[in-house]
């Protein structure tokens, strides 16, 4: 089994599992939306040990995990939602939900910096109630009723990612350490080097080697990648 991002390729395979599992549907132009504004947060489950019988042939997707950041939180807490998840029936039990939910929540917290994650469920949908509070640990915030079109209430739920940014940051902490080491190791090993620099042109190689740390990817928020109007500066 292979859990990666989902790719605008994936859409139609994603629709027609969501039809398969689920009584919420949502228009291509939905999933297309989710996938092109937060490509960071959508996975999808593909059983990789089907044989292909030609170059041409579908992967085989057998679950998915749609997110989103929400756009505009109410409370003005960054967090993401979950907007839909379903694994094929012929794949369930084996873990494949918690993977997908484990691996949005990861890259909501890494890439967009997410204080939380919220969803809503269905107060009939045990096996959902039980990977949400049991597996995950989600808490109920409170009950919604007539939620459903069909009127059945929604238990909303919500979990809090701060375990998530706190072994973040650890993980950045022990990178920093090992760095520092390197860089001593490194000065030691200076120490011991008994050739002379050779010319001047040594010498302004080691200046321009001086390393500069930069920040990527993790804790760089969206707000950063936005263009900036720069037309003032002409
Ligand atoms: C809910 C759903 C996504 C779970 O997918 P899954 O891949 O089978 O779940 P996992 O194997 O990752 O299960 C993780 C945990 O979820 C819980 N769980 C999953 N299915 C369960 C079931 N039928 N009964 C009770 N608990 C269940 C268990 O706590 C399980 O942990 P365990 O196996 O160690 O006991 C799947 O049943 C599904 O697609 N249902 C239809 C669509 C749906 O309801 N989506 C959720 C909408 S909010």
């Amino acid at each position: 089994m292979d859990i990666r991002i989902l790719r605008p390729s994936d859409l139609p395979l994603i629709q027609h599992a969501n039809l398969e599992n689920l009584p919420e549907n949502y228009f291509l132009k939905y999933y297309l939306y989710h996938a092109l504004s937060w490509p960071q947060l959508s996975y999808v489950a593909v059983d990789v040990s089907r044989p292909k019988k030609s170059a041409y042939d579908y992967p085989k997707i057998v679950g998915y995990v749609l997110a989103k950041m929400e756009e505009e939180p109410t409370d003005g807490v960054q967090h993401g939602h979950i907007t839909s998840l379903s694994v094929m029936r012929t794949h369930r039990r084996l873990g494949i939900a918690e993977k997908l939910m484990r691996q949005s929540q990861l890259a909501m917290v890494e890439t967009f910096g997410a204080h939380y994650v919220s969803l809503h469920v269905r107060v009939s949908n045990e096996a959902a109630i039980h990977l949400y509070r049991d597996t995950l640990q989600f808490a109920t915030e409170k009950t919604e009723p007539k939620y459903y079109a069909d009127g059945e209430d929604a238990f909303c739920m919500k979990l809090d990612l701060s375990f998530l940014r706190d072994q973040i940051r650890d993980e950045e902490g022990d990178e920093e350490e090992e760095e520092a080491e390197a860089g001593g190791e490194q000065g030691r090993s200076v120490g011991v080097d008994e050739g002379e620099a050779v010319g001047s042109a040594g010498k302004a190689e080691s200046k321009a080697e001086t390393k500069r740390k930069v920040k990527v990817g993790r804790a760089l928020g969206v707000g950063e990648l936005v263009e900036r109007n720069e037309s003032s500066t002409a």
